[in-house]
C-alpha cells in the first residue's frame, strides 16, 4: 500500500506530541484522520487544528487502558469513515515512579502496564480483525529505545531511572515481533511495525504526572519532586549535552517512510544510543553479567555516585 490519499488512519494519544504529528502528516497525505485520547480538551483543541489545516479529522474520547473504549473508538471510526487503513498504537504514559525499582508505588507499575501495554494490546485486538477482513493495512506500535534497546539504568535527574516504563516498551517490542509473525502466518498482506521515535523529543512525556487518573493515584507520599522538562533540559546542559529539539515531523516521517517501504523497523539514522544493543547481543552471547546500561547521556550507569532518587 504506497498510496495513502484516501484511507484512514487511526491514532492513539493524538492529542497532542507524537500522536498530533502523525495525524498532520497523514492528513498531509490525504489520509482520513481519527485522533483517539484520553484528554477531552486537548483532543478537541487537536482535532480542530487538523480540521482547520484542511484534514478530514474527527477526535474520539478513548482510554486505551479500557478494552470497550477502544472497541467502541473501532466502531466509531467504520461508522463515520467506513474503513480503517493505518492504527497506531501510540498513547503513552512516561516514568512518574521514584526510588530503586523495589520502592516503586505498585499504581506507578499498573499505570504504566495499563496504558503502554495493555493498551497497546487492546489496540490490535480491537482492530487487526478489522484489518484482516480488508485484506490490508499497517499496526505502527509506539515503542523506545528506553527498554526496547536496553532499560535506561540512571534517570535524566541523577539517581536510578524508573524502571516501569523501558519494562512496558520492552513488552512492546516483544508484542509486536509477535504480531508480525502471526500476521505472516496468515498470509496476509496486513503488517505490523514497531517505531521508535527519534531524538530528544519535545512532548508531554516527560511530565505524564500532570494528568494520572484518579484510579491510579499514589498510594505511597511523594519524597522527590516530580521531574520537568526543564529540569532535565537544564542538567543535560550542565553536563556539557547542547539540548536541540528534533522535530516530530521527522518521526511522522519515519512512519509514512516505513509504512511506504514496508520496513518493520521504523528508526531514523543510525545513533550512538543504538550501541547499547550490539553490547547487550554480546553480552548475552557471551554470558557476561550486563555492562551495557547507560544513564540518557549515554554515559556508563556505574559513572555517577547515586543521588536523589537512589541512595537513601
Ligand atoms: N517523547 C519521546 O521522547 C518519546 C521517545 C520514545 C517513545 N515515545 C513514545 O511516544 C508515544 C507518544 O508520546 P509523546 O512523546 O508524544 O508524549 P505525549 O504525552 O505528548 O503523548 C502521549 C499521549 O497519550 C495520551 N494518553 C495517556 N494515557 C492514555 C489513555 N489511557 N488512553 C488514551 N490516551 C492516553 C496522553 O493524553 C497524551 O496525549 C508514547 O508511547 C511514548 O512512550 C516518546
Amino acid at each position: 500500500m504506497t498510496d495513502l490519499h484516501g484511507q484512514v488512519a487511526v491514532v492513539t494519544g493524538g492529542a497532542g506530541g507524537i500522536g498530533q504529528a502523525l495525524g498532520r502528516r497523514f492528513g498531509r497525505e490525504g489520509m482520513k484522520v481519527v485522533l483517539a485520547d484520553v484528554l477531552a480538551e486537548p483532543l478537541e483543541e487537536a482535532t480542530r487544528t487538523l480540521t482547520d489545516e484542511g484534514i478530514d479529522a474527527a477526535g474520539t474520547l478513548t482510554d486505551v487502558t479500557d478494552y470497550s473504549s477502544v472497541e467502541s473508538l473501532a466502531k466509531q471510526t467504520l461508522d463515520r469513515f467506513g474503513a480503517v487503513h493505518v492504527v497506531c498504537n501510540n498513547a503513552g504514559t512516561g516514568g512518574v515512579s521514584e526510588g530503586y525499582m523495589w520502592e516503586h508505588d505498585l499504581a506507578d507499575w499498573r499505570w504504566g502496564i495499563d496504558v503502554n501495554v495493555l493498551g497497546v494490546i487492546h489496540g490490535i485486538k480491537a482492530f487487526v480483525p478489522i484489518l484482516l477482513d480488508q485484506g490490508e493495512g499497517h499496526v505502527v506500535n509506539t515503542c523506545s529505545g528506553n527498554g526496547g534497546f536496553a532499560p535506561i539504568a540512571r534517570g535524566a535527574m541523577g539517581g536510578p531511572a524508573n524502571a516501569v516504563y523501558p519494562m512496558t516498551k520492552a513488552a512492546v517490542l516483544c508484542l509486536t515481533e509477535s504480531l508480525y509473525t502471526h500476521l505472516e502466518m496468515t498470509g496476509t498482506r496486513v503488517r505490523a511495525h514497531v517505531l521508535f521515535p527519534s531524538g530528544f523529543l519535545n512532548t508531554g512525556i516527560w511530565e505524564s504526572w500532570r494528568h494520572r487518573p484518579k484510579r491510579y493515584a499514589a498510594t505511597q507520599p511523594r519524597r522527590t519532586p516530580e521531574h520537568r522538562l526543564a529540569d532535565v533540559v537544564a542538567r543535560f546542559e550542565a553536563a556539557g549535552a547542547h539540548v536541540e529539539f528534533t522535530p516530530l515531523e521527522t518521526v511522522a516521517d519515519q512512519v509514512v517512510e516505513g509504512i511506504r517501504a514496508d520496513r518493520f523497523w521504523m528508526m531514523g539514522p543510525p545513533t550512538p544510543a543504538e550501541e547499547v544493543v550490539r553490547r547487550k547481543a554480546a553480552s548475552i552471547l557471551a554470558r557476561s553479567n550486563p555492562d551495557y546500561l547507560v544513564d540518557v547521556l549515554g554515559q556508563s550507569a556505574e559513572k555517577e555516585p547515586a543521588t536523589e532518587g537512589g541512595k537513601r
